[in-house]
Parts: C-alpha cells; sequence; structure tokens
C-alpha cells in the first residue's frame, strides 16, 4: 500500500516520540512491502513560534491531503499560566477536530502482563482490564458559545449537543461493541444535565437497531469511582467530550504509566493517531520520554488502513520490549533504562 502520512510532531516530547514511530513505521512498511510519503507539518507552539497560529492553513492543506494524521503532542508551560493569552497552542488542536470532522476519539484502556505490578491500582483489580472509551470529540462544552459579562466579573461555557451528533458517536460505539463483548455503557449526567438527557434519549432509540449489544446508562460520577474500582467491568463506553477527556485520563494510568497508551480521532475519511499524554515539557529533549504510547498510536494507524498483521506486528514487538525490560525510566526496574530513541531503534531492529 502507498501512504501518505501527515506527521505532526508539535511541542515538548512530541518530536522525540513521534521520531521512534516513524522508525518503527518504516520498518513495518519495510517488512510488510508498503510506501510511506511523510509530510511533516507544523503545529502547536511550535506553529505560534514559526507563523504566528497554533493550526497554519499549510498545515491543514496537508493533513485534507493526507490519508492519516500522526500527532506528536501540543502545549508549552508560557501558556498555562497565562489566562490572557489570546492564541494558545490547544487552539490548534480544537480547530484541527473541527476542521478534519474528527468527532470519535478513541482511547483505550488495557493492561501489560509484565506491567501489572506498575499500576496504581492492585493487580487483581485490574487484571483482565480492556475497554475502550469513545469520547466525543468536536462538540459540548467545549465548542459552544462561550464569554463573559457583567464586566468580565460572570464567565459562562455552554454544552449544546444535536441528536445528529449523539447519533454518530452512538453509532460507532455499538459498531464497536459488535466487535467485542457486545456491551456499552453511555456515561452521562442525565440526572441534572439536559444534554445527557438527549444522549440517554438517543442511544435509547437507537438500541433496537443492535438487539444483541447490552447497553447500560451510568452517571459520569459513578463511572469516575467504578472505574478504579472495577476497571475490568467495563468494555465500551461512549460519553461526551468534557466527561471523555476527564475519565481517559483517569483510564489511562491504569495501565502503568501515562507513557503507554494510544489513541485515535475518527470522522469522516482521514483518521489522527497520537498518543493519550500531553507535552512533558520537563522531559523535553532528554532523551526520557517513554514512546510506546506513539508506537501503539502507528499500530492503531496501520489497523485502521485494514493492515492487521502489521497493526499486530507493532504490538507484538513493544510487548516484547516491556518483557525483557527495553524501557524508559518511568518503567525500570533496578535502575535499568533506555532513551527513548534506543528503544525505537530496539523496536525497529526486531521488527
Ligand atoms: C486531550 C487534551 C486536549 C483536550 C487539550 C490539550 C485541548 O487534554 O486531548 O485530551 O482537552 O481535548
Ligand atoms: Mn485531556
Amino acid at each position: 500500500m502507498k501512504l501518505n502520512i501527515a506527521l505532526l510532531a508539535g511541542d515538548g516530547i512530541g518530536p522525540e516520540v513521534i521520531d521512534q514511530a516513524v522508525k518503527v513505521s518504516n520498518a513495518i512498511a519495510k517488512k510488510f512491502n508498503h510506501e510511506i510519503n511523510w509530510k511533516p507539518a507544523l503545529t502547536g507552539a511550535a506553529a505560534i513560534d514559526a507563523v504566528g497560529e497554533p493550526y497554519p492553513d499549510e498545515t491543514h492543506e496537508i493533513c485534507k491531503n493526507s490519508d492519516a494524521v500522526l500527532f506528536g503532542a501540543i502545549g508549552h508551560p508560557r501558556f498555562d499560566n497565562d489566562p490572557s493569552a489570546k492564541v494558545r497552542p490547544e487552539q490548534g488542536l480544537l480547530k484541527m477536530r473541527k476542521a478534519l470532522g474528527l468527532f470519535a476519539n478513541v482511547r483505550p484502556t488495557f493492561t501489560f502482563p509484565s506491567l501489572l505490578d506498575k499500576s496504581p491500582l492492585k493487580k487483581e483489580r485490574i487484571e483482565g482490564t480492556d475497554l475502550v472509551f469513545l469520547r466525543e470529540l468536536t462538540g459540548g462544552i467545549y465548542f459552544g458559545e462561550k464569554g463573559r459579562k457583567e464586566e468580565g466579573n460572570v464567565a459562562f461555557d455552554h454544552c449544546v449537543y444535536s441528536r445528529e451528533e449523539v447519533q454518530r458517536l452512538a453509532r460507532k460505539g455499538f459498531e464497536l461493541a459488535m466487535t467485542r463483548s457486545k456491551k456499552l455503557c453511555c456515561v452521562d449526567k442525565a440526572n441534572v444535565l439536559e444534554t445527557s438527557r438527549l444522549w440517554r434519549e438517543t442511544v435509547q432509540a437507537m438500541e433496537k437497531d443492535y438487539p444483541e449489544v447490552e447497553v447500560s446508562y451510568e452517571f459520569v460520577d459513578a463511572v469516575a469511582m467504578r472505574l478504579v474500582q472495577w476497571p475490568n467491568s467495563y468494555d465500551v463506553l461512549i460519553t461526551e467530550n468534557l466527561f471523555g477527556d476527564i475519565l481517559t485520563d483517569e483510564a489511562s494510568v491504569i495501565s502503568g504509566s501515562m507513557g503507554l497508551m494510544p489513541s485515535a480521532s475518527l470522522g469522516a475519511d482521514i483518521g489522527l493517531f497520537e498518543p493519550i499524554h500531553g507535552s512533558y515539557p520537563q522531559a523535553a529533549g532528554k532523551n526520557i520520554a517513554n514512546p510506546m504510547a506513539t508506537v501503539l498510536s502507528a499500530a492503531m494507524m496501520f489497523e485502521n488502513f485494514g493492515l492487521l498483521d502489521e497493526g499486530k506486528a507493532i504490538r507484538d514487538v513493544v510487548n516484547k520490549a516491556l518483557d525483557q525490560g527495553i524501557v524508559t525510566e518511568d518503567l525500570a526496574e533496578n535502575g535499568t533504562s533506555y532513551g527513548t530513541a534506543e528503544v525505537g531503534d530496539w523496536l525497529a531492529e526486531h521488527i
């Protein structure tokens, strides 16, 4: 297969972890006879510095004309403590999600047999955990009208959802559930929020189209609790944008390190693949960041093209590295750890 992939490394550790995913993808391309044409483009604080905005038109053109986007991370501390900043790296991510129609954010949480004791949760609680969040990504409170009134002393962010937005996300959830254990959990706050009542009513009406899927409806606060109590009781969860943002960070550490979990953002045509973690500026340039989440995001990219053997080859080699202790310092036992680039080299070689 010939693949054009937009490469958006972004900020902080983004460029370092992206480099490893490129090495691994190139090794896969060689082994399985594919041709990957990488197209680097600017985003985040790096783009603000270069051209004054976090998701420049040129970057959008490159993404639109590619088969997929591989994304590192965005964010820079100089914006975090400046609420008055007019241009922020995060705006680039939101603009990109909207412009590319990426309404479904697929965020899995699974465990690695060799890392069970790295989890902040007890081993017996997390064994067998294999769940997937489908987070709605282009609506809700993130994109509703926002502003200030009463001379700046009152602020508001509106949460808005249409039935159609809920349906298209829920459809992906039902379809995913059909390929897994046929269990779907709709996460909302329907006891308080009108948008949540729309979610619940819309999903309830869709149940008849997927008679084999067993659907449960749970409030977001209860899910936050049960996620750390019984993570292995969940399979596919669907939820709105902000709830999904919060719950997927919570879920991402169950596997033992934030540096392990990949994600995909899907919509109409092209998909975007990125690690769940952020730009981790304290580690930038130090060759210590864990590249596994980005490497596994590349696996999701191949799988989304229907290249399942390629995806599996990446997952297998990652497991092998974790088993053999070829890990960065966040996962190191007895002080033995490898650099970001060395882990990437090892993975590519062993493919
Ligand atoms: C994420 C991030 C983003 C979000 C930020 C950086 C805008 O936290 O991808 O989860 O809130 O969606
Ligand atoms: Mn987040």
